[in-house]
């Protein structure tokens, strides 16, 4: 019998500029391409986690509740099997941002619980091999585990040891307001796993969408190492609208946006129009995700406040990756 073993992690989310829609393996969960990211200093996830040889069974809590932990549950097995342990664990994981909001918590869910099990167990895994266990969980949770922009290699491996996230540039390459519209209605869409898998075998364009990522993410990487906002702007709200097209061209179709969304999209279009440099990306939900110059914030913030439909505005910058701290809960 050995003591519990006990480690606490936070991680943010990360918004990516070059989007993920697509896998090269479903088991594996590897993505079909590479992306690029920013990840947030807001929309953090604390998470506790603590093997021990007297539970009978794993007891997961998410934000207080037992329910839909199966991937939690999933993972974990993953985790046993790398430490090669049978302790079961009690994992306790809360959000700081509005619950229901529709807002995708996988990310900073799983890069905190990669982070806090290697810390427990003691691992000692290095930042790519985290980032290779986080993205079992989720895709988009490889990148959480690095601050600033990141970039997601969509590896060649089988086992997929080389599909990992990597440090692009630190925050102060770029410095960015990101600006969160929550619209109003929060729909239950679908799933990325379940919207991926269903726009892989069903729409037309997804041949060309795949494709077309390797020239952004070499546009994209140029223009953020280059600290080009207007360059990185386009490139995003370009990127995001083609993932948007064949999500669109799915069958049946991938509709993700509300009214409220078009709405706020529009405003972005309407302020660049009238001079002000800002551009939006929106993933697989209906809230809109505005960049622009931190001096520009407090403008396109109470712009989007005004649009119809717009509950409320989130604000975050360029911030670190996952790390460990003290006992959070
Ligand atoms: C539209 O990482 O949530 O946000 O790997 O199946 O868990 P799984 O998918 P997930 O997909 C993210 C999709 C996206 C684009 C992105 O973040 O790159």
């Amino acid at each position: 019998m050995s003591a519990p073993r006990q480690a606490s992690a936070v991680a943010t989310s990360n918004i990516a500029l070059v989007k993920y829609w697509g896998k090269r393996d479903l088991a594996l969960n590897l993505p079909a391409t590479g992306s690029i990211s920013v990840t947030l200093n807001a929309l953090e996830t604390r998470t506790t986690v603590c093997f021990d040889e007297d539970l009978a069974a794993d007891a997961i809590r998410l934000g207080g509740k037992t329910t839909g932990t199966e991937r939690i549950a999933a993972f974990l097995d993953l985790v046993r099997e790398l430490a090669g342990t049978d302790s079961r664990a009690a994992v306790t994981s809360e959000n700081d941002f509005p619950t229901g909001a529709g807002l995708a918590s996988s990310a900073s869910g799983f890069a905190a619980l990669a982070l806090a099990c290697d810390a427990a167990l003691g691992l000692g895994l290095s930042t790519a091999a985290l980032s290779v266990l986080a993205r079992r969980g989720s895709g988009s949770a490889a990148r959480s585990l690095v601050g600033g922009y990141a970039e997601m290699a969509a590896g060649s491996a089988p086992d997929g040891h080389d599909a990992y996230a990597s440090p692009l540039a630190p925050p102060e390459c770029l410095p960015l307001a990101l600006l969160v519209a929550v619209t109003t209605a929060a729909p239950k869409t679908v799933g990325s796993t379940e919207g991926m898998q269903r726009t892989e075998a069903t729409s037309p364009y997804h041949a060309a969408w795949v494709r077309s990522t390797q020239g952004d993410l070499d546009r994209m990487r140029a223009a953020i190492l280059a600290g080009d906002l207007e360059q990185v702007g386009t490139l995003a709200e370009g990127n995001a609208l083609r993932m948007h097209a064949d999500m669109l061209a799915a069958s049946p179709p991938l509709l993700y946006w509300n009214a409220a969304t078009v709405a706020a999209m529009r405003t972005v279009h309407d302020l660049r129009a009238t001079g002000t440099g800002a551009w939006f990306t929106i993933d697989a939900g209906p809230q809109v995700k505005v960049l622009c110059a931190p001096s520009d914030a407090d403008g396109v913030a109470a712009a989007l406040a005004a649009t119809a439909g717009v509950e409320q505005v989130l604000r975050a910058a360029p911030g670190p990756g996952a790390r460990l701290v003290e006992r959070v809960s």
